[in-house]
């Protein structure tokens, strides 16, 4: 079969799945439930910024959603990311391990505090930081000083945390993970922006590390328009977080006393309430979600292009689909038939080592999976269906 003819059938096939022949978005919100209303209540009470009943109450939804200990919104998944970072004791000049194969954002956090980012592989199966090229790296490349600190023997940096990212919603191999950063004295902390409603071995993602970022773009699986939130393992973090995020303001009736550097980086009421109207909405739009993968996953069976299936033992939002294309010309092709066709279609970000301001940061060891996967993986139209 030609290209064409394969770009053809996927068109197709994507207009008959959405029941749509105008444009087809890449991820789109939906917003049929509440929303409305609680926006509307908080103009009427016109706590529209960082103060208000609504943000405790997003809090609260997700910390019982995730059954994560502590939650601390934030403005973005990027803000909830450095925050971690700063709560983890990342500081400038460490040595942070990550994945090539993210989202930028994964690598300015880093950079926000001074941290270098430093890239390992990623597996095949699940798309997300693999063990082996971790273990590998730690073992050969590092060691633990006195003070029980993992040190990179060829900078002598400190390697303070790993932060591995669940691509596309489907959860990394994180029991390997979490063992091999133990034995090497690592915080770990997971970014788990793209993976609400992602869970691994029956429990949620970004309750496994020491601390965990998640974004609510409006491109994410739920939307506040623009936020974040921290998950933490206690509730002390939880209160170092919230402090932190909100200007590190002391309790005052009157008084702005400010004990520390603070970010400003509190969600505001009037996007938390869009969240809580969108929580209410979250198992609606996984079955959906789920719905459509499946019926991407048996459309691809017969295909030279490998569909992404949830990993073994995890249960994904598949917040975007994603197919292997046989080759980097095959990608191309569909990318632009589906594109002047006004289906949207995306390749997988550019490998953050190959960014410019990125190009000096160390790789472990070579990354051949992600090289790979940067030239064939192409994210499928994939928003939620919800009449
Ligand atoms: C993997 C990953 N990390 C971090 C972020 C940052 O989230 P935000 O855009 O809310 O800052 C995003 C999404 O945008 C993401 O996909």
């Amino acid at each position: 079969m030609s290209n064409v003819v394969d770009s053809q059938r996927v068109v197709s096939f994507i207009r008959d799945l959405y029941k749509e022949q105008d444009f087809i978005p890449l991820h789109a919100p939906i917003f049929k439930g509440n929303e409305a209303q609680y926006v509307n209540d908080t103009l009427a009470s016109t706590f529209v910024s960082s103060v208000g009943a609504y943000v405790d109450k997003f809090e609260g939804a997700i910390k019982k959603y995730t059954n994560a200990k502590g939650a601390v919104a934030t403005v973005n998944g990027t803000a909830a990311l450095h925050t971690a970072l700063h709560l983890a004791g990342v500081s400038s000049s460490d040595y942070v391990i990550t994945q090539a194969l993210t989202f930028v954002a994964t690598a300015n956090a880093i950079n926000q505090v001074g941290a270098i980012p430093l890239f390992v592989d990623v597996c095949e199966q699940t798309l997300g930081l693999c063990p082996i090229s971790l273990e590998t790296y730690l073992d050969e490349d590092t060691f633990l000083n006195e003070g029980g600190e993992c040190i990179d023997k060829k900078s002598g940096k400190r390697v303070k945390a790993i932060l591995p990212m669940h691509t596309f919603g489907h959860p990394c191999d994180l029991d390997a993970l979490i063992m091999i950063a133990k034995k090497h004295n690592l915080v770990v902390i997971e970014d788990a922006a793209e993976s609400l409603g992602s869970f691994y071995k029956g429990r949620h993602t970004g309750t496994f590390g020491d601390y965990a970022a998640i974004s609510f773009n409006g491109n994410k699986i739920i939307t506040t328009g623009s936020g974040g939130m921290v998950l933490t393992r206690s509730l002390e973090d939880e209160k170092k977080g919230r402090h932190i995020t909100t200007t590190a303001k002391t309790p005052h009736p009157y008084e702005y006393v400010h004990d520390q550097v603070g970010f400003n980086y509190r969600l505001a009421n009037l996007n938390a309430a869009l969240g809580c109207a969108q929580m209410e909405k979250l198992e609606l739009l996984l079955k959906s979600k789920r719905e459509i993968a499946s019926a991407y996953k048996h459309f691809f069976v017969d295909t030279d292009y490998q569909f992404v299936a949830e990993p073994k033992n995890c249960r994904s939002n598949y917040w975007l689909n994603a197919i292997i294309c046989p080759d980097e010309k095959s990608r191309q092709q569909m990318l632009e038939f589906t594109n002047n066709g006004n289906v949207m279609t995306r390749p997988v970000w550019t490998l953050i080592n190959e960014l410019p301001m990125y190009a000096d940061a160390p790789c472990a060891n070579d990354l051949p999976i992600s090289q790979f996967l940067s030239k064939r993986l192409l994210n499928l139209p994939s928003s939620a269906i919800v009449e």
